[in-house]
Parts: structure tokens; sequence; C-alpha cells
């Protein structure tokens, strides 16, 4: 009798720990269920059987500059690997361990912990069964600009890393992978040292790039891509190229993923829209089960403490063809209809 009660007050302890979190709070710290802040920067959402997984950059310890890199702020921390969180409703994160480990026996390895791993995101294929993980992988004043690639058989991970690549031989650092609706998947990434955006078809099995690609946004200096469908068309939110530092987004709208993008301006509106409230974009998840309604992820970076880097997660709904994103201190699922 003794032993069952201690069960169900663990029970139900671990119950409330994990639930916790009632609302979204943009910008503040946020813990998962184990009440350690949420580590993972840069981040994706999957969502796969009922369950949000969300991976990102682990960054920890200290923060330095590069020195030797003069033209632009070069802010780093040591490259943690890639993070796994879960979570059945967006607000509330366990966390899974480290899905792809950075490698610190090999300073050759693109994983070292001497590099950049950043802004990894994970589809899942239908027809090989595996999770596929691309990331953007470099050298510590980003000359390397290439994608790297893992898999795993659970979306957890551990994911093992494949290698990498510059997309048809050329340049890739800021990036997202986007799966259509017919089990196609494309890959977007900065290119032409972050002039011009690209779109790759990625092979059946996601684990390589075809010949078939377009290059848009040309000579726009767009980065941080964030994709998503609506009503059929495809719609490219992006920043600018200031380092560590907000600026305005915009947004882009095609009818064919490999078609014309036609620019637009800031999808973000009210106070802070200069800056995207502070922040990068990074992901737009679309909230499952609820018709014209996304979250719109961000980072807000601080580059003298890289861990530190805070998560502005917004609403967004597509008002006649526009995406539109406000603040919100606060605000939970229930904004959307
Ligand atoms: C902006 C990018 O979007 C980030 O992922 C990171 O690469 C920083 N630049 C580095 O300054």
């Amino acid at each position: 009798m003794k032993y069952y009660l201690l069960f169900l007050f663990i029970l139900s302890y671990s119950f409330l720990q994990a639930q916790n979190q009632k609302v979204f709070m943009p910008g503040e710290i946020w813990k998962d269920a184990n009440g350690d802040p949420v580590n993972a920067h840069g981040g994706g959402l999957l969502y796969h059987n009922g369950t949000y997984y969300w991976y990102g950059e682990i960054k920890k310890g200290k923060t330095w500059r590069v020195e030797y890199v003069t033209s632009w702020e070069d802010y780093r921390v040591n490259a943690g690997g890639v993070s796994c969180y879960s979570s059945k409703d967006l607000l509330n994160w366990r966390f899974e361990g480290v899905a792809l480990k950075p490698n610190t026996a090999d300073s050759a390895h693109d994983l070292h912990t001497s590099k950049v791993i950043e802004r990894p995101k994970v589809i899942y294929n239908e027809k090989t069964k595996k999770f596929v993980m691309w990331m953007h992988v470099d050298s510590e004043d980003y000359g390397y600009s290439r994608s790297g690639v893992a898999v795993s058989d659970k979306p957890s991970g551990p994911f093992t890393y494949v290698g990498s690549v510059r997309p048809n031989g050329a340049m890739a650092r800021d990036m997202t992978v986007f799966r259509d609706d017919d089990g196609k998947a494309y890959h977007f990434y900065s290119s032409e040292n972050n002039a011009t955006m690209h779109v790759c078809l990625l092979s059946e099995d996601y684990l390589s790039h075809t010949t078939t690609e377009k290059r848009i946004l040309i000579n726009q200096s767009r980065e941080a891509p964030a994709v998503f469908k609506f009503n059929g068309k495809y719609y490219l939110i992006s920043s600018g190229c200031t380092g560590w530092s907000p600026n305005p987004a915009s947004y882009a709208v095609a009818g064919q993923i490999l078609g014309e993008w036609t620019e637009y301006d800031n999808p973000c509106a009210g106070p802070g829209a200069d800056t995207t409230y502070g922040a990068q974009s990074t992901y737009v998840q679309p909230v499952m089960g609820k018709k014209n309604a996304f979250i719109f992820l961000a980072d807000r970076w601080n580059k003298l403490d890289l861990e530190d880097s805070r998560y502005v997660w917004l609403p967004m709904v597509i008002k006649n063809g526009k995406p539109v994103i406000e603040w919100r201190g606060q605000w939970d699922l229930s904004v959307f209809k």
C-alpha cells in the first residue's frame, strides 16, 4: 500500500512537472519538463505520429569572437551537436537527448566541436522509413559553407552522420528543408556567398541533391529561410544578412516550388516589426488539426552569450494571401479559430 501511494505520488508529480507550461512566452527562458532551459537554437519541428519533435543547435558554454575574422562579428560557441525534444501540445517539451553528437576527437571532422553546426531540420521519408536531418556545417570562419546530412530509424535519434556536400558545387549556409504533399523534398539554402537563395530537389531517399534546382531571390542577400504551404501556394519567410543582429523579415510566394517566386515586404506588423521583434526566422510550423494556423519560430540571438539566445514563437495566419505576424507577450493556441 505504502509503495503504491508513493508510486502514485511520483506519477502525478512527474505529470504536473511535464504539463506546467500554459502559454507561449516569446523571449522568456523556456524550460523543458526537467526544468532545464530548452537548448535547441536555429531549430525546426517535425510532426510524426501525433508527436511534435523539436530539433535545434546545442549552444553551451563560453561565447567568444574569432579575432582574425574582421569583416563581420564572428561570435561562436563550441559546436554542441543537435538536440531533440518532444511534445504533444507544442508548449511542454521533454528532452529526448542529443540526437546528433558532436565529434570531440577528430579536428578535421565536420561535426568537431571546433566547427559550426547550424539550423538542423528533420524530415521523414515514407519510402525508406528513415528520418533525415539536414544541417549547415561550417568552419569557424564560415568559409567551408556546406550542407551536412544524417539519418536515423527513430525521430529522437541517434542520427548517424553521412557526410557533407556543396550542392551541385554551390556554397550552402543558412538552410531549411521542405517536404511537399507528394513526398518530394526540397532543400533551400543561402548560396553564392549568401547573395542568392537556391532551391534544390532532393533525391528520393532525401540523402542527396538532384540537379533539378532553381536560383531565387537573386542578389537579395536573404538568409534564415522558413518555408510552408497554404492553399496550394508556397511561402518563404527569410531575414536579411546582418550576422547575429536582427533585421526586417520579408516573404516570397510561388505557385510552383521550382517556379517563379514573387517577393513581398515584411510579414511582421506593429512595434518591433522592423527587427522581427529582435529575432530571426528559423521555421514555420502548421498547427495540426487547425486550418490557417501556423507558428512562426524565430531566434532572438544573444551574440555575447549565445547559449542564452531565446525563442520567439508567434502565431501566424494568412490574410488575403499575406502571412500576418504580430507580437504577443503571452499567448496560447486558442488565438486560432
Ligand atoms: C545568421 C545566421 O542566420 C545564423 O544561423 C548564424 O549563421 C549567424 N548569422 C552567424 O553570424
